[in-house]
């Protein structure tokens, strides 16, 4: 039986079953192909502190998402193919491994988050200013 992600050991998990899929993905893996073993785990100790503020509220994620892809995107762009990939392959880790309230609200909320980010992004690539 499945349970719901629960408090930041679940969320860890969550976020390594995730980049274990990113990692041989070729659709998302080349925007992280120069990242060193050091850049890597600070990705990780970011993202679980992302996830976990984004769940459980914790405020200790003070990060600029937007900024942080804008600058990405503006040497590799991010598309409408690399979104909806992201999001199919964080969708599948979130079922393979949870069942529950907080798994839906998770899931619900990297959809919303990864819209925005699409819509900010590529506006600026369509209008560089
Ligand atoms: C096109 C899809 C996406 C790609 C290719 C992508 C790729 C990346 C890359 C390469 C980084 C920087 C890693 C580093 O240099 O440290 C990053 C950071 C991050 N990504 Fe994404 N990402 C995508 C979508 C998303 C979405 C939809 C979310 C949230 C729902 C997200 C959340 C984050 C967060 C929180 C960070 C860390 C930002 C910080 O430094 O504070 N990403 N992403």
């Amino acid at each position: 039986m499945k349970r719901d992600i629960e408090n930041i050991e679940d969320i860890r998990l969550l976020i390594d079953g995730f980049y274990e899929k990113v990692k041989l993905d070729e659709i998302i893996f080349p925007f992280f192909k120069e990242m060193s073993e050091e850049k890597w785990a600070k990705h990780l100790d970011i993202m679980y502190s992302f996830w976990n503020n984004a769940i459980f509220l914790t405020g200790n994620y003070t990060g600029y998402p937007m900024e942080t892809h804008r600058r990405i995107s503006a040497v590799m762009p991010m598309q409408r193919q690399h979104f909806e990939r992201w999001i199919q392959l964080f969708t599948m880790t979130a079922d393979e491994l949870f069942k529950g309230k907080n798994t839906e609200a998770l899931k619900q909320t990297a959809i919303s988050i990864s819209a925005l980010m699409q819509t900010k992004i590529t506006k600026k690539h369509e209008n560089p200013e």
